[in-house]
């Protein structure tokens, strides 16, 4: 199989090499900005990974496809930036505040008609699946954002609508990103649909190891702000999880609503809603979830007849995944 080396070496010239048109500056800086601030890659990295399960050499046919994946993703965060009002990301200014929002809203929009040309790439045999599976995620990752806003104004969401909501938000990206580099490779459908059930279950606990980072992780590392879903009273796993397990549900929303302003009072509310996850072993309970979807994707990919080592490499991808600190 490709090497682990060499799949990461063709993603980071991917982006060493990518180019936006020159001007105006003023809209697509805020392009070159977000790709050379980096970011951990891991949509087009896992596209090549599973274009690899299938080819023992990286074709050219797969570079635009892996590229579109990041770049989508990219405007999503440019986007996501504004509607979560976050100054940081990948422990640099977000581009509304580097900038100002209106860039943001116009460079975002470009960035996704970008992803578009590079899609519009794949090859021809397969370039009508390429396209309806990417409109349709992208247009899935829009519905899971809204939610995910309309959740910060309901006191209670239950798990299962939290799931639905991370699953559109964040994991049928990550699942696109696993099929698609199946599709390209020219992989059976019953191969690209475990390949996307691994993604997908990876992207869910992607997700919940996000949250649980956002709450606890270390601001150096992770490259955003902590405590950022807590004051923006997101409905994270942690909270949802909370409400689940507290015997008073109105004494948890009482500190989760309340309100704060200066940097002091901000502080004080991050470390009385962290107390209450702690005292309910919630950080626990999100790092047993995160291991209990690793495993399901690692069942998703399990009746694949693929060699010793491809499957090593899924074992690897997710166990990084779940590892994670940034
Ligand atoms: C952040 O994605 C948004 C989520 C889906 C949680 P990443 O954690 O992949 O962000 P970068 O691209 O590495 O910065
Ligand atoms: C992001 O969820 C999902 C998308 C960008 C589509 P978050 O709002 O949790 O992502 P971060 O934490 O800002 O990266
Ligand atoms: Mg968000
Ligand atoms: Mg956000
Ligand atoms: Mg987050």
């Amino acid at each position: 199989m490709i090497s682990e080396e060499a799949l990461t070496a063709a993603t980071v010239r991917l982006f060493d090499e990518i180019e936006f048109q020159a001007k105006p500056e003023g809209l697509y800086d805020p392009l070159r900005y977000m790709i050379s601030i980096g970011g951990k890659r891991i949509r087009p990295s896992l596209c090549l990974l599973s274009y690899a399960l299938f080819k023992d050499e990286l074709g050219p046919e797969v570079m635009e496809p892996a590229a579109s994946l990041e770049v989508f993703h990219t405007f999503t965060l440019i986007h996501d930036d504004i509607m979560d009002r976050s100054p940081l990301r990948r422990g640099q200014e977000t581009v509304w505040k580097k900038w100002c929002e209106d860039t943001a809203i116009l460079s975002g929009d470009v960035m996704l008609i970008d992803a578009y040309k590079r899609i519009a790439k794949a090859p021809k045999a397969v370039l009508d699946k390429a396209l309806e599976l990417f409109s349709k995620t992208a247009a899935e990752v829009c519905d899971g954002q809204q939610y995910d806003m309309e959740f910060e104004q309901v006191d209670r969401v239950p798990m299962c609508d939290y799931e639905k909501m991370i699953g559109l938000k964040t994991a049928v990206l990550i699942a696109c990103a696993a099929k698609m580099g199946a599709l390209i490779a020219g992989a059976s459908e019953q191969e690209c649909e475990a390949l996307y059930r691994y993604g997908y279950e990876l992207g869910m606990a992607f997700q919940v190891a996000d949250d649980l980072l956002d709450a606890y992780g270390d601001q150096a590392v992770f490259g955003k702000p902590i405590g950022g879903d807590i004051l923006n009273e997101k409905k994270s796993w942690l909270t949802v999880r909370a409400l689940e397990k507290t015997g008073d549900p109105e004494g948890f929303l009482k500190v989760f609503t309340a309100k704060a302003e200066t940097k002091e009072e901000c502080a004080a509310k991050i470390l009385a809603v962290k107390k209450m996850y702690d005292s309910m072993n919630v950080p626990e309970d999100a790092r047993a979830e995160i291991v209990r979807y690793s495993a399901k994707a690692l069942e998703a990919v399990s009746g694949l007849s693929l060699s010793d080592d491809r499957m090593a490499a899924l074992r690897n991808f997710a166990e990084k995944l779940v590892g994670r600190a940034k």
